[in-house]
This record gives C-alpha cells, structure tokens and sequence, in this order.
C-alpha cells in the first residue's frame, strides 16, 4: 500500500474543497495572507486548542488561564521592547519594487545588491517594525496610537499581580492563553503557516532566580511529550532548533524551536524561551510600580523568571493537517480503475467529526433508525448523518475529512439491534450492539496509535 508524500497544493485543494479553509474576502479576489476557517477547519483548530488547553491547565494544579484584550496599553509595547527591537531588515528592488526580507535572501544576493526576481538594484536594508498600528477614538493623531498585540504573552505579564493577588496561586505557576495576534508579516507565503493575523497559545511559567535551567528543561520535556502523545504527531517530523546567539530575541538568555517537517520543509512550530526576568523588570520600571513576589516562608522577595512556551495555534491547524494526509494506494477498484484512498489520520480527539451514521438505504425504516442512533450519540461525540449515494463512497468521503469511526445501520440491525462499525484507518468492519457503540468507541479513542 504505498504512502505518497503530502504537496501544499493538494492540502490547500483538500481545505478549500471539503470546509477547513478558505481564502479571505475571496469573493473580492481576496485578501493575500489572510484565510478563514470554514465549518470543519473551525471545528479542528477548537479541538487543538481544547487539547492544548486542558494539557496546559486542567493537567496542572499550578497553571492558570487568562482571556487578555488584544488592545492593550501603548505603553506596555515600549517596555516590552517591541517598539524599539520588533523589526525585520527589509530591502527593496528598485526596478520590480518588490520587497523582500534582508534575512530570508541568499546572502551573495544580498552582498551583489540584486533582485533574485528581476536582477535590479537592491536598496540597503531598513529596519521595518512589524506591529500594526490603529487608532482608538475618534481622532487619529499620535495620542490616540495603539497596536493590535503582536504576541499574547504581554497581556500576562501587566497581569501578573491580578493574577497572584485573586488565585492565591504560589510560585512555581503558570498562567496560559489562547488568543489571537498580529504582525505585519512581508513574506506570508505557505497557506497558513506566516500570516499577519494568526493565533497563539502561549503558558508564562514564573519561577525562583536560579532555578529558571531546571523549569526550562522540564518544559522542553514536556512539550515534546504533549506533541508525540497527545496530539499523536510522527516523531521523526519534529525535532528541537536551539537559537544561536543571533537568533535569540531581545528578552532571552536561551531558546529552543521546536520545529515540524511541514511539506515545504522543517520549520518552527513552538518556542520555548527562557525570557528571565526581563519583562516584569521592564513593566516594573515603565509603571513605577515594583512587580514582585514575597516568598511566604523565607519573605524573601525577588523579581521571578520566566518560563514560556509559545506556540502557534493556526500554525499547528497546518501541522495537523499535513501530517494526517495520506493517499493510499489500493490497487484498482472493481471497474479496474486505479483506486487511490485520501485519507487524514486525524488523532480522533481531533477529528472534526467523530462518527458518521449511514443508513444502507433510506427506505424501510432504515433511515429513521439510523437518524435516532446518531442523535443517541450526540451527547458523547461530534456526529454527522449521512444517506446519500452508495455506502463505499460514503466511507470514502469521511475518510477525506478523517472521520474515524463510522456506523451502518442495515436491515439486520431491526431484527437484532447490531450495527456495522467501520474503522478509518484499517477499513476493519465489525459487527456490534448498538448498546456497546459508545464504551467500544471511547476505548478505539482512548487507545488510539496511529498505524
Ligand atoms: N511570545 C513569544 C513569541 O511570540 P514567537 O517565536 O515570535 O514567540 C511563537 O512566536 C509562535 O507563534 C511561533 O512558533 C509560531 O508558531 C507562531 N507565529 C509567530 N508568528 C506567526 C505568524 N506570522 N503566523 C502564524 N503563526 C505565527
């Protein structure tokens, strides 16, 4: 059974035909770098995020959640850095006016000056600040200034003392976000992967001064463990990118990637960055108010260190999904056609929908009968009905979204109450009780492993 190898054009095809994806304001001849997520992308990217969500919160006594607004203070991005340190050197082609990344060209390009589009003059790079700016209130002068957030973190840190002072939560803790962020990207090619408005799911994670190394390694352990067995992702495509001293952001005494093989290659996913105490420091001297944490037993007081792990939820929606595409090789169908399966092998816990119900035919009562057993199953998974066209392409057409369980309710199930449960992965077909469909189902889900 041979596996070929995904292409962004066949993904981007696939969201674009079955509802994960679409291209923004299309109808306008779109918005380039920004997408939409249609009814099975919304459903996949809720289901990453409540993974996340629960592994980072729900897991640990000790980590918290927070909901930050996007609009934040203007103040919070000057002592952030952002303002001053969250620029990309950019140059631009005299002749074409093409812009491109100083960083991102090969460097002989950069040193001959020359476009590699049309071979014109290239300018000296210049620092170019990715934040987008906009206005609050109804005059737009210099006053009224403030940036749509270009990272989530922040929102965290200005909440710091809220956080400590209303959870009684002690040091080492951790508060998590979802959100979304923005940045004014130049080069946004490759779907989803860089876009200017895109989300993060970001844990702060303060610590003692000294023992910042010990949590950093723990988190590195971590979250590879949360990649490979909860999200069920082939280890041999990700693997860690430590920062060089070039690399490392202004806030960071150490950082690591941890990068997928995504169809264009291995690229960052997540940063786990050991950010000191450099941002609650920085808030500390911007707002005159000193932001720091009384150890009760020692009343020791110290300035904390951070731990963050941040990671990209759009980004990981990419991940997912190039990672789950497969078209499997089947030989040829019954017609002696060649029969290629394009299958996602979603986690189920991630899967848009978890079981799809078929009545065999729609005549006879089946159809009612199968209807009843898929809203039985409401209450424990996301479930689709489905009575059009024969049974082999109804299994085939769950199969390109990654059902992975699904159910049909024939002329045998009136008599005996069974029902034929088919497994997305194998084809395996078994016949069971409509009254174990929902333990038999929980158990496929709970021992999942990816074949
Ligand atoms: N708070 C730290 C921070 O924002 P980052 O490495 O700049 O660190 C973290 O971003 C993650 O956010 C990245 O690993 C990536 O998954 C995601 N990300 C960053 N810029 C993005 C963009 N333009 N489009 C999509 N995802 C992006």
């Amino acid at each position: 059974m041979a596996k070929n190898a995904t292409t962004m054009d066949k993904l981007v095809s696939l969201c674009k035909r079955r509802g994960f994806v679409y291209q923004s304001s299309e109808i306008y001849g779109g918005l380039s770098s920004a997408w939409d997520y249609g009814p099975l992308g919304v459903e996949l990217k809720k289901n990453i995020q409540n993974v996340w969500w629960k592994e980072m919160t729900q897991m640990h006594d000790n980590i918290v959640g927070l909901d930050a607004a996007i609009l934040m203070h203007p103040r919070v991005w000057e002592a952030s850095g952002h303002v001053e340190n969250f620029t990309d050197p950019l140059v631009d082609c005299k002749e074409c006016k093409t812009r491109f990344r100083a960083d991102h060209l090969d460097p002989e390009a950069l040193e001959a000056k020359k476009c590699p589009e049309c071979g014109g003059e290239l300018t000296e790079p210049r620092q170019f600040n990715l934040m987008f700016q906009t206005h609050m209130g109804a005059v737009a002068d210099a006053n009224t200034a403030v940036y749509l957030r270009p990272e989530t973190a922040q929102g965290i840190f200005v909440n710091f003392k809220n956080v400590l002072q209303s959870s009684r939560v002690k040091i080492p803790f951790g508060i998590a976000q979802v959100g979304k962020a923005f940045r004014n990207e130049i080069t946004t090619k490759n779907f989803i992967f860089r876009t200017c408005e895109f989300e993060q799911m970001e844990m702060q994670f303060f610590v003692k001064p000294g023992e910042d190394d010990k949590w950093f390694d723990y988190w590195r352990e971590q979250r590879w463990a949360y990649y490979t067995e909860k999200l069920g992702v082939n280890p041999e495509k990700i693997r860690w990118h430590q920062h060089g001293p070039d690399e490392l952001a202004h806030y960071a005494k150490d950082a690591y990637d941890i990068e997928f093989e995504f169809p264009f290659g291995f690229s960052e996913l997540e940063g786990v960055h050991n950010r000191t105490d450099f941002d609650l420091s920085r808030h500390s001297e911007y707002t005159g108010k000193e932001i720091n944490y009384l150890e009760e037993e020692t009343k020791e007081r110290y300035i904390p260190y951070v731990v963050e792990t941040s990671a990209g939820l759009t980004r990981s929606v990419l991940m997912i999904l190039s990672d789950a595409y497969e078209e499997e090789d089947l030989g040829v169908d019954g017609k002696g056609r060649p029969d290629i399966r394009t299958v996602m092998r979603f986690h189920p816990n991630l899967a848009p929908i978890t079981v799809a119900v078929f009545p065999l035919v729609k005549k006879d009562g089946l159809a009612e009968l199968a209807r009843s057993i898929e809203e039985e199953l409401r209450d424990d998974f996301a479930t689709f009905y489905d009575q059009s066209g024969a049974i082999g392409r109804r299994y085939r057409r769950q199969d390109e979204i990654g059902t992975p369980f699904c159910i049909t309710v024939d002329y045998d199930t009136k008599e005996d109450k069974t029902v034929t449960l088919r497994f997305r992965d194998s084809m395996e077909q078994v016949r069971i009780g409509i009254d174990e469909l929902v333990p038999t189902i929980k158990k496929a889900i709970k021992n999942y492993k990816r074949v």
